[in-house]
């Protein structure tokens, strides 16, 4: 079972409250979710497990911690999960990166797919999956599909926003993973906008409207 996480550091609510402010233009907004997107791995790296091994230093041979097995997968949702990618990367900088290209229909609001591109062996990796907004969540649930027909089983989705309702679908479709929030919404509006919400963050961090 798959735990979902509502991060409560005071910098990741501060800085989100930046990017809600419409008065935030595309450079800001694009440094700010790299910023969150930094803030969220800590949060998210807390979580993996450690072992000791042998490491020589100058003065001594001695046990230290490294993360264990499985390395790990950074997986943007394309296009706005491209804003968080640097942001992982900061942290790990060895870490493989594949895309998903997926844009939501505007009238019927489901997701339609148009790349799909991951590392060879994602399967023996942890996969973070990136986008910065969950709303309805069918955009994540289908990239959760294609991570897992890869046979990926260790899976991580991160988002800044989160909308009840993304969330509820999320974790109803694949209740095995664990979803981490930078902060969650009140509701969607009538065109599943997340309220208050930030607007489109696709278009917020490439300046495309
Ligand atoms: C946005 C966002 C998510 C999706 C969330 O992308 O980045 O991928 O909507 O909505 P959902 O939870 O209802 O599926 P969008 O489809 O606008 O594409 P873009 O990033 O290319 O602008
Ligand atoms: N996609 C966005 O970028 N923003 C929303 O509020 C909902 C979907």
């Amino acid at each position: 079972m798959g735990k979902i996480f509502v991060c409560n550091h005071p910098l990741i609510k501060h800085k989100i409250t930046l990017l809600r402010n419409e008065n935030t233009g595309t450079k800001d907004f694009r440094n700010i979710t790299k910023e969150i997107a930094m803030l969220m791995g800590y949060e998210a790296f807390r979580e993996l497990p450690l072992v000791l091994e042998p490491v020589k230093t100058p003065i001594c041979e001695t046990m230290a911690p490294v993360i264990e097995g499985k390395k790990i997968a950074v997986v943007p949702i394309l296009r706005a999960g491209l804003g968080m990618v640097d942001g992982i990367l900061s942290l790990v900088p060895a870490a493989k990166v594949g895309h998903i290209g997926l844009y939501r229909d505007e009238e019927t609001r489901q997701p339609h797919g148009y790349y799909c591109k991951l590392p060879e062996n994602i399967d023996e990796r942890t996969a973070f999956i990136l986008d910065p907004m969950l709303a309805t969540g069918g955009s994540a649930v289908e990239a959760v599909s294609l991570v897992k027909q890869k046979g990926c089983t260790s899976i991580k989705f991160l988002c800044m926003i989160a909308a009840p309702e993304g969330v509820k679908t999320l974790s109803e479709a694949h209740p095995d993973i664990d979803i981490y929030i930078g902060n969650l919404d009140e509701k969607l509006n009538e065109n599943a906008y997340i309220v208050p919400g930030l607007g489109d963050a696709g278009d917020r961090i490439f300046g495309t409207k």
